[in-house]
């Protein structure tokens, strides 16, 4: 058995996170982007004989997206939660990994290309819930739009990450490690 089925679990569980987690981010940015949706509604209403100012809009605008963002909280949740997972699976789980020094150049980028993730989902757990928690903590308005601006750069990198694994792991798939996807299916070494 290479992967145990708490460590599978943990991988497809977290993909689905991340995937929403972004979905979110996307509705934010294009139906739900709230400038954009400000400028319709006001020009929508303005036919309709009544003028509104482009604040009022706006505060309509973040009302639309509100509940689909709360999306972005409860998934947050999730994957604070499968951040803890992982890191008790270091101690706990026995799938079998070859070690660092045996594998090729190749393999070596891609373990550290991992743990670079495993680096950005443990900040974006950390500063997520900072910011959410911003009153409860204290934390200072400055301070929260400084940790807000690093939420949104490492948010590019988990951006840049989701699509460069998926299409490592089908091309790997598809040449050389014939089944390695199946292995994350099914645990079974190929
Ligand atoms: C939906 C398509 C996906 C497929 C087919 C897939 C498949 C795989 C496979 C086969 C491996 C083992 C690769 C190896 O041995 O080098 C792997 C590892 C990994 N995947 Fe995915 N994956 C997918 C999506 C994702 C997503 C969306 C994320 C996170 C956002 C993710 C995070 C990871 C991580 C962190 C590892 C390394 C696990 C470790 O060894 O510590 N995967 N994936
Ligand atoms: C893969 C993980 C995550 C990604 C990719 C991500 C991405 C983003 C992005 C891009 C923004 C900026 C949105 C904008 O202003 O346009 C944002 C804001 C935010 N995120 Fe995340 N995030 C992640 C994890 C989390 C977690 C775990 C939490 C904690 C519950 C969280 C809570 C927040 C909050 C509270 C905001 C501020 C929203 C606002 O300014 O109104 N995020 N996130």
């Amino acid at each position: 058995m290479k992967y145990t089925l708490k460590f599978r679990l943990w991988h497809w569980l977290n993909a689905l996170v991340v995937l929403i987690m972004l979905g979110t981010v996307f509705l934010r940015e294009t139906f739900l982007n709230k400038k954009e949706n400000a400028q319709l509604l006001m020009t929508k209403l303005s036919d309709m004989g009544n003028d509104i100012t482009i604040e009022d809009a706006t505060i309509l605008a973040k009302a639309l997206r509100e509940n689909m963002w709360q999306w972005h909280i409860i998934f947050g949740y999730a994957l604070a939660f499968l951040v803890v997972y992982r890191i008790i699976l270091i101690f706990i789980d026995n799938s079998q990994r070859e070690s660092f020094g045996s594998l090729t150049l190749h393999k070596k980028a891609v373990r550290v290309l991992y743990c670079l993730f495993y680096g950005a989902i443990v900040f974006m757990s950390v500063s997520g819930l900072a910011i959410h928690f911003h009153e409860v903590l204290s934390i200072t308005k400055e301070l929260v739009e400084n940790i807000k601006e690093m939420h949104e750069s490492i948010y590019v990198a988990i951006l840049v990450f989701v699509p460069l694994h998926i299409a490592g792991v089908v091309i790997a798939d598809a040449t050389e490690e014939n089944g390695l996807i199946s292995t994350m299916i099914n645990g079974k070494k190929v």
